[in-house]
């Protein structure tokens, strides 16, 4: 894997010269953040040796490189998913290539459904922790020692360093939040009742079927992570009707511009 990282990241800094030291992961319908981008690069999953790639509508399928004000970012528009068929490896291989190319700073977007009843259609919730329901974990396997340690500590996996300039900045800019534990679960089917009534027992405010993977990684690797979810959605049995991805969609749009400017304003002052 460490071989096949390297040659990714070799055709990458072929393609461009930023040594960005922030990540964004860009979730369901929340990928206009990269029109804040400026003086961008973009590059397709498809051409970059050994990179999975996305096959979800919502989901584009680039890696964009330039800056947020005079912060560097590289930014993934469209995530590898477990349920689209990948291994854990290949949905969290990006996060080994964004680590290895220098990314400390890593910030995790979503659209998710609310379990916390005082949540609504369009929320955006903080992630303070999270429970991997997936039923595997992405670091099973050989430990590559050069990655991380075999027993990676998870204790403050969402930074609370990094939660608080996000709330800071949501004050500035007025921008209301929530807070909450973002529950993992591999769908790619929508929850039933009793699962959410289940997931709400066991503290989960939000479920949603990605970023669980990808944080554990870079935790792993030593990284600072920050987490988002837009609740597009109130989960099954709590709302009163079935589950579209077109309307999850439609309220991700919708928050879209709250959720970008509370990025943009974030990232911005990072450096
Ligand atoms: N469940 C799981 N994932 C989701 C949901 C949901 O209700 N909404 C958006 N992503």
């Amino acid at each position: 894997m460490y071989e096949k990282i390297l040659e990714s990241i070799k055709f990458i800094k072929s393609k461009t010269n930023y040594e960005p030291k922030v990540g964004i992961i860009l979730g369901s319908g929340l990928g206009s953040l990269a029109n804040e981008i400026t003086d961008y690069i973009e590059i397709d999953y498809k051409d970059i040796p050994n990179f999975p790639i996305s096959t979800v509508k919502g989901h584009d399928g680039k890696l964009i490189f330039g800056k947020i004000g005079d912060t560097e970012v590289m930014a993934m528009k469209g995530r590898i998913h477990f349920y689209e068929g990948y291994p854990m490896k290949e949905v969290t291989y990006p996060i080994y290539v964004m680590r290895m190319f220098g990314i400390e700073k890593l910030i995790l977007s979503n659209a998710a459904g609310g379990i916390n009843t005082s949540f609504q259609d369009g929320t955006l919730m903080i992630i303070k922790d999270h429970i991997n329901f997936f039923g595997t974990n992405p670091l099973i396997g050989k430990n590559d020692d050069r990655f991380g340690s075999r027993f990676p500590d998870m204790t403050e996996i969402y930074s609370k360093n990094f939660i608080n300039i996000a709330k800071e900045k949501a004050k500035n800019l007025n921008i209301k939040y929530s807070e909450g534990v973002y529950l993992g679960t591999t769908g790619p089917s929508y929850e039933t009742a009793s699962e959410i009534k289940a997931f709400s027992l066991m503290g989960g405010d939000a479920v949603g079927m990605s970023t669980v993977p990808e944080a554990i990684v870079a935790k792993y690797l030593g990284m600072e992570i920050l987490g988002i979810s837009c609740i597009t959605n109130m989960a099954t049995g709590i709302a009163t009707k079935p589950h579209s991805h077109q309307s999850v969609m439609e309220i991700a749009k919708k928050v879209e511009k709250d959720f970008c400017i509370w990025i943009k304003t974030i990232v911005e002052d990072l450096d």
